[in-house]
Protein backbone atom coordinates (compact mmCIF):
# COMPACT_ATOMS: atom_id res chain seq x y z
CA UNK A 1 0.00 0.00 0.00
CA UNK A 2 1.56 3.44 -1.03
CA UNK A 3 2.26 5.47 2.22
CA UNK A 4 1.33 8.96 0.28
CA UNK A 5 -1.03 9.05 -3.08
CA UNK A 6 -2.08 11.79 -4.70
CA UNK A 7 -5.23 11.47 -7.50
CA UNK A 8 -6.45 14.01 -9.92
CA UNK A 9 -5.23 16.83 -7.30
CA UNK A 10 -6.15 20.39 -9.04
CA UNK A 11 -5.74 23.43 -7.22
CA UNK A 12 -6.56 27.51 -8.02
CA UNK A 13 -6.29 30.58 -7.40
CA UNK A 14 -8.66 33.59 -7.15
CA UNK A 15 -6.59 36.18 -8.77
CA UNK A 16 -8.23 39.91 -9.65
CA UNK A 17 -7.56 38.58 -13.20
CA UNK A 18 -9.52 35.67 -12.50
CA UNK A 19 -9.16 31.92 -11.66
CA UNK A 20 -5.36 30.50 -11.84
CA UNK A 21 -5.02 26.97 -12.80
CA UNK A 22 -2.07 26.04 -10.80
CA UNK A 23 -1.98 22.87 -10.31
CA UNK A 24 -4.35 20.30 -12.89
CA UNK A 25 -4.90 16.71 -12.44
CA UNK A 26 -2.21 15.72 -10.72
CA UNK A 27 -1.59 11.97 -9.97
CA UNK A 28 1.03 10.12 -8.24
CA UNK A 29 1.80 7.47 -5.71
CA UNK A 30 4.66 6.77 -3.14
CA UNK A 31 5.67 3.41 -1.46
CA UNK A 32 7.73 3.97 1.49
CA UNK A 33 11.19 4.71 1.45
CA UNK A 34 11.09 6.05 -1.98
CA UNK A 35 12.20 9.49 -2.79
CA UNK A 36 10.64 12.01 -4.97
CA UNK A 37 11.96 14.72 -7.04
CA UNK A 38 9.76 17.17 -8.71
CA UNK A 39 11.03 19.90 -11.31
CA UNK A 40 9.89 22.37 -13.28
CA UNK A 41 10.16 26.15 -14.38
CA UNK A 42 9.84 28.75 -11.72
CA UNK A 43 5.68 29.04 -11.78
CA UNK A 44 5.11 25.51 -13.05
CA UNK A 45 2.99 24.41 -9.72
CA UNK A 46 5.45 22.80 -7.84
CA UNK A 47 4.74 24.61 -4.65
CA UNK A 48 0.89 24.84 -4.52
CA UNK A 49 1.48 20.96 -5.06
CA UNK A 50 3.85 20.50 -1.88
CA UNK A 51 1.42 22.50 0.16
CA UNK A 52 -2.08 21.39 -1.17
CA UNK A 53 -0.83 17.54 0.26
CA UNK A 54 0.07 19.08 3.85
CA UNK A 55 -3.60 21.36 3.70
CA UNK A 56 -1.25 24.10 3.61
CA UNK A 57 -2.72 26.39 0.84
CA UNK A 58 -3.11 29.95 1.66
CA UNK A 59 -6.57 31.96 1.69
CA UNK A 60 -7.18 32.42 -1.71
CA UNK A 61 -6.43 28.92 -3.06
CA UNK A 62 -9.06 26.20 -4.02
CA UNK A 63 -8.88 22.45 -3.96
CA UNK A 64 -11.50 21.87 -7.03
CA UNK A 65 -11.03 18.52 -7.29
CA UNK A 66 -8.95 15.65 -6.12
CA UNK A 67 -7.89 13.34 -2.97
CA UNK A 68 -4.71 12.83 -0.71
CA UNK A 69 -3.81 10.12 1.06
CA UNK A 70 -1.21 9.59 3.82
CA UNK A 71 -0.73 6.44 5.35
CA UNK A 72 -4.11 5.77 5.02
CA UNK A 73 -5.36 9.35 6.00
CA UNK A 74 -8.04 11.16 3.59
CA UNK A 75 -5.99 14.52 4.60
CA UNK A 76 -8.41 17.06 2.74
CA UNK A 77 -11.11 16.28 4.74
CA UNK A 78 -9.28 16.23 8.02
CA UNK A 79 -9.30 19.67 10.10
CA UNK A 80 -6.85 22.13 11.49
CA UNK A 81 -7.27 20.38 14.53
CA UNK A 82 -6.54 16.74 13.61
CA UNK A 83 -4.05 17.61 11.17
CA UNK A 84 -1.81 19.04 13.69
CA UNK A 85 -2.36 16.44 15.87
CA UNK A 86 -2.00 13.00 14.39
CA UNK A 87 -0.43 13.97 10.34
CA UNK A 88 2.08 17.43 10.57
CA UNK A 89 5.53 17.03 11.84
CA UNK A 90 5.04 13.15 13.32
CA UNK A 91 3.97 11.59 10.08
CA UNK A 92 4.95 14.59 7.42
CA UNK A 93 7.31 17.23 7.88
CA UNK A 94 7.75 20.34 5.73
CA UNK A 95 10.58 22.26 4.77
CA UNK A 96 9.13 25.36 2.70
CA UNK A 97 10.62 27.07 0.06
CA UNK A 98 13.09 30.11 1.81
CA UNK A 99 12.53 27.93 4.38
CA UNK A 100 15.31 30.18 6.46
CA UNK A 101 12.49 33.07 6.49
CA UNK A 102 10.34 30.91 8.61
CA UNK A 103 11.94 30.79 11.67
CA UNK A 104 10.70 33.56 14.51
CA UNK A 105 13.36 36.12 14.80
CA UNK A 106 12.44 36.57 18.47
CA UNK A 107 13.23 33.33 20.23
CA UNK A 108 16.48 31.34 20.09
CA UNK A 109 17.21 27.99 17.86
CA UNK A 110 16.87 26.08 21.30
CA UNK A 111 13.20 27.79 22.30
CA UNK A 112 12.28 26.83 18.72
CA UNK A 113 13.22 23.23 18.79
CA UNK A 114 11.00 22.76 21.92
CA UNK A 115 8.00 24.80 21.28
CA UNK A 116 7.80 22.90 18.21
CA UNK A 117 8.01 19.03 19.67
CA UNK A 118 5.48 19.98 22.60
CA UNK A 119 3.59 21.50 20.11
CA UNK A 120 2.59 17.64 19.37
CA UNK A 121 4.24 15.48 21.84
CA UNK A 122 5.61 15.22 25.37
CA UNK A 123 8.71 15.14 25.78
CA UNK A 124 11.55 16.63 28.23
CA UNK A 125 13.73 19.56 27.33
CA UNK A 126 17.07 17.87 27.88
CA UNK A 127 15.82 15.28 25.54
CA UNK A 128 14.84 17.64 22.72
CA UNK A 129 18.17 19.37 23.08
CA UNK A 130 20.28 16.06 23.15
CA UNK A 131 18.21 15.52 19.83
CA UNK A 132 18.17 18.60 18.41
CA UNK A 133 22.32 19.11 18.70
CA UNK A 134 22.42 15.46 16.94
CA UNK A 135 20.53 16.41 14.04
CA UNK A 136 22.45 19.31 14.27
CA UNK A 137 25.45 17.86 13.65
CA UNK A 138 24.46 15.77 10.94
CA UNK A 139 23.35 18.83 8.82
CA UNK A 140 26.83 20.33 9.48
CA UNK A 141 25.77 23.08 12.15
CA UNK A 142 27.84 24.21 15.06
CA UNK A 143 25.72 22.41 17.84
CA UNK A 144 26.57 25.63 19.84
CA UNK A 145 24.20 27.43 17.58
CA UNK A 146 21.17 26.00 19.70
CA UNK A 147 21.87 29.25 21.94
CA UNK A 148 21.78 31.53 18.75
CA UNK A 149 18.81 33.77 17.80
CA UNK A 150 18.11 33.36 13.93
CA UNK A 151 19.45 36.58 12.76
CA UNK A 152 22.74 35.51 14.63
CA UNK A 153 22.97 32.57 11.71
CA UNK A 154 23.87 32.53 8.21
CA UNK A 155 21.04 32.11 5.50
CA UNK A 156 22.60 28.54 4.83
CA UNK A 157 22.85 27.61 8.19
CA UNK A 158 19.02 28.63 9.08
CA UNK A 159 18.28 26.50 5.75
CA UNK A 160 20.01 24.01 7.69
CA UNK A 161 18.34 24.16 11.19
CA UNK A 162 14.67 23.90 9.14
CA UNK A 163 15.67 20.59 7.63
CA UNK A 164 17.23 19.52 11.64
CA UNK A 165 13.97 20.86 12.59
CA UNK A 166 12.03 18.61 10.44
CA UNK A 167 13.45 15.41 11.53
CA UNK A 168 13.17 16.25 15.32
CA UNK A 169 9.94 14.14 15.58
CA UNK A 170 11.37 11.60 12.89
CA UNK A 171 8.65 11.68 10.46
CA UNK A 172 8.21 9.14 8.01
CA UNK A 173 7.68 11.20 5.37
CA UNK A 174 10.04 14.83 4.76
CA UNK A 175 8.65 17.16 1.70
CA UNK A 176 11.47 19.69 0.79
CA UNK A 177 10.48 22.71 -1.30
CA UNK A 178 14.13 23.67 -2.65
CA UNK A 179 15.98 22.51 -0.16
CA UNK A 180 19.73 23.44 -1.10
CA UNK A 181 19.08 26.92 -2.77
CA UNK A 182 21.35 28.77 0.09
CA UNK A 183 23.59 26.37 -0.05
CA UNK A 184 26.97 25.99 -1.34
CA UNK A 185 27.68 22.86 -2.98
CA UNK A 186 30.19 21.44 0.16
CA UNK A 187 27.45 21.86 2.35
CA UNK A 188 24.50 20.74 -0.12
CA UNK A 189 26.56 17.41 -0.80
CA UNK A 190 26.49 16.82 2.82
CA UNK A 191 22.91 17.43 3.00
CA UNK A 192 22.12 15.41 0.43
CA UNK A 193 24.34 12.34 1.77
CA UNK A 194 22.14 12.43 4.84
CA UNK A 195 18.81 11.66 3.23
CA UNK A 196 20.19 9.33 1.10
CA UNK A 197 21.64 7.65 4.52
CA UNK A 198 17.98 8.45 6.10
CA UNK A 199 16.46 6.53 3.12
CA UNK A 200 18.48 3.86 3.38
CA UNK A 201 18.76 2.78 6.74
CA UNK A 202 15.64 4.20 8.27
CA UNK A 203 13.13 4.06 5.43
CA UNK A 204 12.47 7.93 4.99
CA UNK A 205 10.26 8.47 2.34
CA UNK A 206 11.21 12.37 0.87
CA UNK A 207 9.07 14.53 -1.58
CA UNK A 208 12.64 16.84 -2.97
CA UNK A 209 11.04 20.22 -5.53
CA UNK A 210 13.66 21.77 -7.27
CA UNK A 211 14.10 23.56 -10.48
CA UNK A 212 17.62 22.55 -9.99
CA UNK A 213 17.95 19.30 -12.00
CA UNK A 214 21.21 18.21 -10.64
CA UNK A 215 19.96 18.18 -6.90
CA UNK A 216 17.16 15.74 -7.81
CA UNK A 217 19.61 13.83 -9.98
CA UNK A 218 21.74 12.95 -7.04
CA UNK A 219 18.37 12.01 -4.34
CA UNK A 220 15.51 10.79 -6.04
CA UNK A 221 14.95 7.44 -7.21
CA UNK A 222 11.38 8.72 -8.99
CA UNK A 223 11.27 11.94 -10.99
CA UNK A 224 8.15 13.85 -11.94
CA UNK A 225 8.38 16.54 -14.07
CA UNK A 226 5.78 19.50 -13.75
CA UNK A 227 4.94 22.15 -16.77
CA UNK A 228 2.02 24.25 -15.95
CA UNK A 229 0.56 22.70 -13.14
CA UNK A 230 0.83 19.51 -14.99
CA UNK A 231 2.89 16.16 -14.27
CA UNK A 232 3.74 15.89 -17.45
CA UNK A 233 6.25 12.50 -17.59
CA UNK A 234 7.13 10.56 -14.40
CA UNK A 235 9.46 7.88 -13.95
CA UNK A 236 12.14 6.10 -12.77
CA UNK A 237 15.11 8.53 -11.92
CA UNK A 238 17.44 6.08 -14.86
CA UNK A 239 14.81 6.54 -17.13
CA UNK A 240 13.98 10.33 -16.97
CA UNK A 241 17.24 11.28 -16.92
CA UNK A 242 18.65 8.92 -19.46
CA UNK A 243 15.68 8.42 -22.06
CA UNK A 244 13.76 11.96 -21.23
CA UNK A 245 10.14 11.22 -23.57
CA UNK A 246 8.75 14.48 -23.37
CA UNK A 247 9.86 17.43 -25.59
CA UNK A 248 10.16 19.68 -22.36
CA UNK A 249 11.95 17.06 -20.09
CA UNK A 250 14.38 17.21 -23.53
CA UNK A 251 14.81 20.64 -23.47
CA UNK A 252 15.28 21.16 -19.37
CA UNK A 253 18.16 18.88 -19.54
CA UNK A 254 19.68 20.29 -22.44
CA UNK A 255 19.72 23.80 -20.43
CA UNK A 256 22.07 22.37 -18.54
CA UNK A 257 25.34 23.49 -18.14
CA UNK A 258 28.35 21.07 -18.88
CA UNK A 259 31.42 22.93 -17.37
CA UNK A 260 33.68 20.28 -18.59
CA UNK A 261 32.33 20.56 -22.22
CA UNK A 262 32.58 23.47 -24.75
CA UNK A 263 29.25 22.10 -25.96
CA UNK A 264 26.96 25.61 -26.02
CA UNK A 265 24.18 25.03 -23.54
CA UNK A 266 20.71 25.63 -25.41
CA UNK A 267 17.66 26.91 -23.72
CA UNK A 268 13.88 26.69 -24.05
CA UNK A 269 12.59 29.26 -26.40
CA UNK A 270 9.60 31.43 -25.33
CA UNK A 271 7.96 31.36 -21.47
CA UNK A 272 5.70 29.52 -19.27
CA UNK A 273 2.14 29.85 -20.63
CA UNK A 274 -0.26 32.54 -18.21
CA UNK A 275 -2.19 30.08 -16.22
CA UNK A 276 -5.54 32.37 -15.91
CA UNK A 277 -6.41 31.54 -19.55
CA UNK A 278 -3.54 28.61 -20.41
CA UNK A 279 -3.12 27.58 -24.62
CA UNK A 280 -5.85 24.88 -25.69
CA UNK A 281 -4.41 21.57 -25.91
CA UNK A 282 -1.02 20.55 -24.75
CA UNK A 283 -0.09 23.78 -22.93
CA UNK A 284 3.72 23.39 -24.30
CA UNK A 285 2.21 23.52 -27.94
CA UNK A 286 3.50 27.21 -28.52
CA UNK A 287 7.15 26.10 -27.42
CA UNK A 288 7.41 22.83 -28.93
CA UNK A 289 9.71 21.74 -31.83
CA UNK A 290 7.39 18.76 -32.26
CA UNK A 291 4.08 20.26 -32.31
CA UNK A 292 1.14 19.12 -34.83
CA UNK A 293 -2.01 20.08 -35.50
CA UNK A 294 -3.96 17.71 -32.84
CA UNK A 295 -1.63 19.01 -30.19
CA UNK A 296 -3.48 22.36 -30.01
CA UNK A 297 -6.51 20.59 -29.60
CA UNK A 298 -6.22 18.26 -27.26
CA UNK A 299 -4.50 17.66 -23.40
CA UNK A 300 -2.83 14.44 -24.32
CA UNK A 301 -3.04 12.34 -20.88
CA UNK A 302 -0.15 11.06 -18.68
CA UNK A 303 0.23 7.63 -19.89
CA UNK A 304 2.14 4.58 -19.46
CA UNK A 305 5.02 4.26 -22.19
CA UNK A 306 7.13 1.39 -20.67
CA UNK A 307 6.02 -0.25 -17.29
CA UNK A 308 6.32 2.57 -14.71
CA UNK A 309 7.38 5.53 -16.84
CA UNK A 310 4.99 7.39 -17.80
CA UNK A 311 4.54 10.61 -20.11
CA UNK A 312 1.60 13.13 -21.71
CA UNK A 313 2.40 14.06 -25.49
CA UNK A 314 0.86 13.04 -28.52
CA UNK A 315 3.91 12.59 -30.00
CA UNK A 316 5.35 9.53 -27.97
CA UNK A 317 4.48 6.48 -29.89
CA UNK A 318 3.38 3.57 -27.66
N1 LIG B 1 -0.99 32.89 -3.31
C1 LIG B 1 -1.10 32.95 -4.64
N2 LIG B 1 -2.08 33.68 -5.24
C2 LIG B 1 -2.21 33.71 -6.58
N3 LIG B 1 -1.41 33.04 -7.44
C3 LIG B 1 -0.42 32.30 -6.90
C4 LIG B 1 -0.21 32.22 -5.49
N4 LIG B 1 0.85 31.41 -5.26
C5 LIG B 1 1.28 31.00 -6.47
N5 LIG B 1 0.52 31.53 -7.46
C6 LIG B 1 0.64 31.29 -8.92
O1 LIG B 1 0.47 29.88 -9.10
C7 LIG B 1 1.37 29.39 -10.09
C8 LIG B 1 2.20 28.28 -9.48
O2 LIG B 1 3.02 28.85 -8.47
P1 LIG B 1 3.98 27.97 -7.56
O3 LIG B 1 4.50 28.84 -6.48
O4 LIG B 1 3.28 26.73 -7.17
O5 LIG B 1 5.15 27.61 -8.62
P2 LIG B 1 6.60 26.96 -8.38
O6 LIG B 1 6.75 25.89 -9.42
O7 LIG B 1 6.75 26.57 -6.97
O8 LIG B 1 7.58 28.16 -8.76
P3 LIG B 1 9.05 28.52 -8.16
O9 LIG B 1 10.01 27.57 -8.82
O10 LIG B 1 9.26 29.92 -8.62
O11 LIG B 1 9.01 28.38 -6.68
C9 LIG B 1 2.18 30.59 -10.57
O12 LIG B 1 1.56 31.07 -11.74
C10 LIG B 1 2.03 31.59 -9.45
O13 LIG B 1 2.07 32.91 -9.94
S1 LIG C 1 1.72 16.84 -27.11
FE1 LIG C 1 2.47 17.90 -28.91
S2 LIG C 1 2.96 19.98 -28.22
FE2 LIG C 1 2.74 18.70 -26.41
S3 LIG C 1 4.79 18.08 -25.96
FE3 LIG C 1 3.91 16.45 -27.23
S4 LIG C 1 4.44 17.01 -29.33
FE4 LIG C 1 4.82 18.80 -28.07
MG1 LIG D 1 8.03 27.17 -5.47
Amino acid sequence: MPILKAEGLSVDYFTQRGRLHAVSDVSFSLEEGESLGIVGESGSGKTTLATALLKLLPMNAEVVSGRVEIQGMDVLSMDEESLNKSLRWRVVSYVPQASQNALDPLYRIDDQFVETVHAHVDMPREEILHKAMELLLRVGVEPSKLRSYPWELSGGQKQRVMIALSLILKPKIVILDEPTTALDTIIQAQILELFRELKEYERLTAIFISHDISVISNVANRVGVMYAGRLVELGSSESVFYTPLHPYTQGLLKSVPDLRSDTPYSYIPGSPPDLVSPPSGCPFHPRCPLAMEICKKINPALEAYDGEHLVACHAVKR
